[in-house]
């Protein structure tokens, strides 16, 4: 009838890359100019709960509301998803033409974050890999999460790696079309189940340079880039997935935060130059070199994407050295527990 509503439901975790996705080879398509890496925090961690819905008696327009407010939905990245997305369900209407004619009706999502969005942890890759799941799930299409991911892909880079759980490969692909920029999954959670995830919200202020920006200006301009997008990162992603496969936890860690340096120094390189850290993100990485020097070994690793914000990867069986100290340099935790490691929360005054 026309006051029908179809709807579907979904979550996507937030994704925190060990090898970073940093250029663009493509901006409309957001192909890279370099694999990446990522672990997949757990669903009862930081993620996306989001209600894809289409009827006949909404309004016209498409429409995303996001913690209670109205988002733009014109922009380009968004419009890439819906369109790509209405048009698998038109192929499906018209190979099932008993099927109701969803693809001509206005969409209506509303998106939840469990996590302050402003707070710059890679809110768009668990909020667009969300919203292309669950219009997916409502309009009824048999995609994979590999589709799903080249989809998300266009939405945000990084969204791709959230269609799949563990640790996540996304293959920077050579087609001009973007066929082949997709996710995989290098292994499950559950082939190394020991990995914590450790955030310290450094700052909760929105992100000075956006991703796009800063892609775009340091390709443009960094001596240091080529030898980071040709060299250093292909070499690194075939170690760090050897790391992954044999649960090696000190050159996981030591090829983390060697690509974090990495990637912040092709920022310091651009002009004009991007930082991204700041005096407490510096402090963070001494006390993860505090704790490393103490157990005589890698037994923690920090990175940070495009903000001051730290993430620091550890094993279970260090939660004491690790989380500890740092709780005992924040003082009073205020944060989460998770299946997938402790975040905690504080303010810059903190460390
Ligand atoms: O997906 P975007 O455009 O928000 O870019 C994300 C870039 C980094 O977070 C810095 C690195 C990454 O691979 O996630």
């Amino acid at each position: 009838s026309s006051s029908e509503v179809y709807t579907a439901s979904t979550t996507a975790p937030v994704n925190i890359a060990v090898i970073k996705y940093w250029g663009k080879r493509d901006p409309k398509l957001n192909l890279p100019t370099n694999s990446s890496l990522s672990v997949t925090l757990a669903q009862s961690d930081l993620r996306t709960h989001t209600t894809a819905s289409c009827s006949p008696s909404y309004p016209p327009q498409d429409s995303l509301l996001l913690n209670g407010s109205e988002q733009d939905v014109s922009g380009p990245r968004t419009q890439a998803c819906f369109r790509e997305l209405r048009a698998l369900r038109k192929q499906l209407e018209d190979a099932n033409p008993e099927l109701p004619k969803l693809s001509s009706l206005p969409l209506k999502i509303v998106s939840e974050n469990n996590f302050p969005t402003a707070a710059g942890l890679a809110s768009s890759a668990a909020g667009f890999a969300a919203l292309v799941r669950a219009i997916a799930n409502l309009y009824e299409l048999p995609s994979s999460p590999t589709d799903l991911s080249r989809i998300a892909r266009q939405g945000s880079g990084s969204a791709c790696r959230s269609l799949f759980g563990g640790y996540v490969g996304w293959e920077q692909g050579s087609a001009a079309d973007g066929s082949d920029s997709v996710a995989f999954q290098v292994a499950p959670a559950s082939h190394w189940p020991q990995m914590r995830a450790l955030i310290l919200v450094v700052s909760a202020a929105k992100k000075g340079v956006s991703s796009t920006t800063g892609m775009q200006t340091t390709v443009a301009t960094s001596s240091l880039f080529p030898a980071r997008a040709n060299e250093t990162v292909p070499r690194r992603m075939k170690e760090m997935i050897s790391a992954i496969e044999n649960r090696d936890f000190e050159a996981f860690g030591k090829l983390t935060m060697m690509d974090s340096n990495s990637f912040h120094a092709t920022c310091l390189d651009t002009y004009p130059p991007i930082f991204y850290l700041n005096d407490v993100s510096r402090a963070a990485i001494k006390v993860v070199e505090a704790i490393n020097k103490k157990a005589g070994r890698i037994v923690a690793a920090y990175t940070f994407d495009a903000g001051p914000n730290a993430v620091v990867y550890y094993l279970e069986e260090r939660e004491k050295e690790v989380a500890g100290l740092f709780k005992a340099v924040l003082g009073e935790k205020d944060g989460w527990q998770g299946e997938r490691g402790e975040r905690v929360q504080r303010d810059a005054e903190g460390l």
